[in-house]
């Protein structure tokens, strides 16, 4: 529960650490976000993704795609993000606001290595996410041995609404952090 007494430091740290959490332990409740884009038309797009790295010192989230993903396409075009978690057992909601980007070939390559040779596989299928199947009994084909559509989306965070709801109290606050210094704000939940 949180104090009554906010300390925005601790709720910074405290958030940070659940996210680096998250991206280590399949039980935690920030394994998996609501990753945020924006179609062309303007219209939100939004899917689950689960969350591979988070480093607070450089506030970068880190996601694994598939490069042919309407995701990939989007951020090109608009790279405003927003990454959505929800944890159940706190009641808090944190939506993360930031810019994203393809990480480049030598980190794309350090996550690829790691993977194991299934996590691998769902990189290879070769019609890409959202292609249509020619009929219902259609069996995924491969791309030729070493290649692959793995890629891995990086967010630098500059925003963060952080919302605490429970019987007692309700807080909110607001962490801007586009400089090296932090804008702290409470604000009504
Ligand atoms: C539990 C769960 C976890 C998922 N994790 C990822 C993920 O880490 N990366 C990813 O690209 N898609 C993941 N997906 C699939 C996405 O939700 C989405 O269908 C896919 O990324 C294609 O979306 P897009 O074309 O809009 O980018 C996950 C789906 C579920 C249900």
């Amino acid at each position: 529960m949180v104090k009554p007494t906010l300390n925005f430091t601790d709720i910074f740290d405290g958030l940070w650490k659940d996210l680096v959490r998250g991206s280590r332990d399949r039980k935690s409740e920030y394994r998996w976000l609501n990753f945020s884009t924006t179609e062309l038309s303007g219209r939100a797009s939004i899917r689950t993704v689960v969350l591979r790295e988070a480093i607070k010192n450089n506030r970068i989230l880190r996601i694994f795609s598939d490069f042919r993903a309407k995701k990939v396409e989007q951020i090109k075009i608009n790279p405003f993000v927003t990454a959505h978690f929800h944890d159940r057992r706190k009641g808090i909601q944190l939506r993360m606001l930031g810019t994203a980007y393809l990480a480049n070939k030598e980190l794309t390559h350090s996550h690829w290595i790691k993977l194991s040779e299934q996590q691998r596989k769902f990189y290879k299928i070769l019609k890409g996410p959202g292609e249509l199947y020619e009929s219902d009994k259609e069996n995924a084909c491969y791309l030729e041995e070493n290649a692959h559509k793995f890629c891995v989306i990086e967010t630098k965070i500059t925003e963060i609404d952080w919302l605490s709801l429970n019987n007692k109290e309700h807080l909110r606050v607001k962490f801007q952090c586009s400089n090296s210094d932090i804008k702290i704000e409470r604000i009504t939940p």
